[in-house]
């Protein structure tokens, strides 16, 4: 073999990524491992055979960001086993832990080699080789989360790892809505716009390279906006996400866009209209309300009133009817009363979700919420807590039984654990398995429910792509 040494898989370095929390550091772990690939990282899922460790954490509640440190206690343990075996190991924290904690993490976990904030992940490579060169293994710490003005968009080269059937596309970061509970816009900082023909020439790419389901990423993704290319000058408004999404619409293969998270500050009639008019957007939409309490939104700064929500879906349904909602809810926020809670799960009982995220409040450093009075004790927390969660999950079930006996497109995005199970997604994005004796991944297949189970639907695939040349163009669905 004549290979260089980095082309040898038996000698490439092996990289472990931890990720916690949302989807945007889903996206941002998959090109932490792209900027790695050239200095000779390949993924590893064994942290104890790493070479170097990558933890992507989150700072959103004070849970998120104490399992980071009790995990960097753990990979002190692990390294000093694989340097006693004469190997080494690069401890890295990047993601908001990273941005807002970093001196912290120095004091507290002095082993860690690097600390990385989310906007500098183009700079990891830099990071990586000092850490590798210092002399010292025990002093390497090199951090770097500046807030640079830049996006890192542009500076990330395009994945060497394949997309997968489904993939996410980051079109927006950072967040300027200040919710007084929130850390995100001190730690992701202001709203950036990818502009538009970055996203464009990334969407076609990702469908050249099989991607059929594209979710649109973003902390307050429908506060995207962008001017395309010819109207720079002709002083044309600029496009807002719903006409960013029927652009995209036609690229050819691409059968389903998603987006993800919304603010309802930011659902735009030309939004809401998408909806309604371009059958590749899914019928299930994110849309955190937090609250039904107009008095608790006004102390969350959220700048909309329940009556505001409940207005937003009702557009959303006229356009497009059959549109499954989730959203976030925060209970025990600083000064809710009983009332203040009944009037959230009024506002569930009204609205109907099809599942949804629900969290006690978790008081966050530097937050202005965090130095309100009236703190609400953690008993009272735990047992809204419970009653909101037994709400949604009665939704979630009637929601989930509804659908036995319907036929629904699935999108086939992975192998099941025994030979001929397959799995995939429903237009409202709930999982769906079925049984096969053809390989049907990547395609969509039309499916009857069969049965439902808690987290997942069970299905028989009525129709298969085996003898037609393409699949379904857009999702269609039986009355
Ligand atoms: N406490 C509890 N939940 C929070 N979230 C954000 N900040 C906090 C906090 N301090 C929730 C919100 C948000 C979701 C991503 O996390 O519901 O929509
Ligand atoms: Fe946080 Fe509010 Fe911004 Fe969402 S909109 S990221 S909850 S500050």
């Amino acid at each position: 073999m004549t290979g260089k040494a980095g082309c040898d898989p038996t000698l490439a370095k092996r990289l472990f990524i931890k990720t916690y929390g949302c989807q945007m550091n889903v996206y941002d772990s998959a090109r932490m491992a792209d900027v790695l690939a050239p200095l000779g990282y390949a993924p590893t899922d064994a942290p104890e055979s790493a070479d170097m460790v990558v933890l992507n954490t989150c700072h959103i509640r004070e849970k998120a960001s104490e399992k980071v440190f009790s995990e960097l206690g753990r990979l002190k343990n692990l390294r000093r086993d694989r340097r006693d075996a004469g190997a080494d190991m690069i401890i890295a924290v990047a993601g908001c832990v990273a941005q807002a904690e970093g001196a912290e993490i120095q004091r507290r976990a002095p082993h860690v080699d690097i600390v990385v904030g989310p906007q500098a992940y183009h700079r990891l490579p830099e990071l990586v080789a000092r850490a590798e060169r210092a002399a010292d293994p025990d002093r390497r710490g090199v951090m770097n989360t500046d807030f640079p003005v830049e996006s890192k968009f542009d500076f990330l080269p395009e994945s060497v790892t394949p997309p997968g059937v489904s993939a996410f596309l980051s079109v927006q970061e950072g967040c300027d809505k200040f919710c007084t509970f929130c850390v995100v816009p001190y730690t992701r900082g202001a709203e950036f716009s990818r502009p538009f023909a970055a996203i464009e020439a990334e969407a076609r790419r990702l469908v050249e390279r099989g991607t059929r389901e594209i979710t649109l990423l973003g902390q307050n993704v429908n506060a995207w906006h962008g001017v395309t290319p010819n109207d720079e000058n002709s002083g044309e408004e600029p496009w807002g996400l719903g006409r960013l999404i029927r652009h995209l619409a036609r690229i050819d293969g691409l059968e389903r866009i998603r987006y993800t998270t919304s603010h309802p500050r930011d659902m735009d009639d030309a939004l809401i209209e998408a909806h309604g008019a371009e059958p590749k957007l899914m019928p299930f939409l994110h849309l955190p309300v937090q609250s039904g309490s107009d008095r608790v939104l006004a102390a969350m700064n959220r700048q909309h009133t329940a009556a505001d929500y409940r207005a937003i879906i009702a557009k959303l349904r006229n356009a497009r009817p059959d549109l499954a909602l989730s959203s976030d809810f925060i209970v025990g926020f600083p000064g809710e009363s009983e009332t203040d809670f009944q009037a959230t799960l009024d506002l569930i009982e009204q609205v109907v979700f099809a599942q949804a995220y629900s969290f006690k409040y978790s008081a966050r450093p530097g937050t202005p919420a965090a130095a309100m009075p009236d703190q609400v004790p953690e008993p009272v927390k735990a047992e809204r807590l419970a009653r909101v969660q037994a709400l949604i999950a009665r939704q979630q079930v009637a929601f989930n039984n509804a659908m036995r006996g319907r036929e629904v497109d699935v999108l086939v995005d992975r192998r099941g654990r025994y030979p001929g199970q397959f799995g995939g997604r429903s237009p409202w994005l709930q999982a769906v398995h079925l049984a096969a004796d053809f390989d049907p991944t990547n395609s969509i297949l039309r499916v009857e429910i069969v049965d439902v189970h808690p987290n997942s639907l069970a299905g028989r695939i009525v129709d298969s792509p085996r003898g037609r040349s393409g699949v379904r163009a857009a999702e269609r669905l039986s009355a």
